[in-house]
């Protein structure tokens, strides 16, 4: 839990000095991540890296019902990535994320703990969107 509320403070951190030097312009504020064709329904995520506390972390982006979520890669028991095999997030039926670790389970489209190790804690979710067949992610 603690990690979490460090995990979404460091993002904060992050966004608000991205704000700050972007001058407000959207193209600034934006990181495009792929294209949308990439993300199928319940498929493979795409993993990419953010930058936390001044250092690479890394992120996944998924579709679910239609929309795209990212979140850190780092799951809410221990710090350790969730892919069980690169880009692989969802269990058998893909409905919700799996931690290769312990088994923890996340709601897709909101990062919460729906059973295992996670204990009611939730990932830490990125502010994604899609426009033109693309996807970003919103550093502001
Ligand atoms: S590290 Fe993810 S469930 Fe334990």
């Amino acid at each position: 839990m603690a990690d979490q509320e460090r995990l979404s403070e460091g993002l904060t951190e992050i966004n608000e000095g991205l704000s700050e030097t972007s001058e407000g312009t959207a193209e600034a504020s934006t990181r495009l991540i792929c294209a949308g064709g990439e993300l199928l329904e319940g498929g493979d995520g795409v993993r990419f890296e953010i930058e936390l506390d001044g250092e690479a972390a890394p992120a996944f982006a998924i579709r679910h019902g239609g929309r795209v979520y990212g979140y850190l890669n780092r799951c809410a028991h221990i710090a350790m990535e969730l892919d069980w095999k690169l880009g692989k997030f969802f269990d058998a039926d893909a409905e919700y994320l799996i931690c290769s670790t312990h088994g923890a389970v996340y709601a897709p489209e909101s990062g919460a703990c729906r059973g295992g190790p996670c204990r009611g804690a939730a990932l830490v979710g990125l502010n994604m969107f899609e426009a033109d067949g693309k996807v970003y992610m919103r550093r502001g």
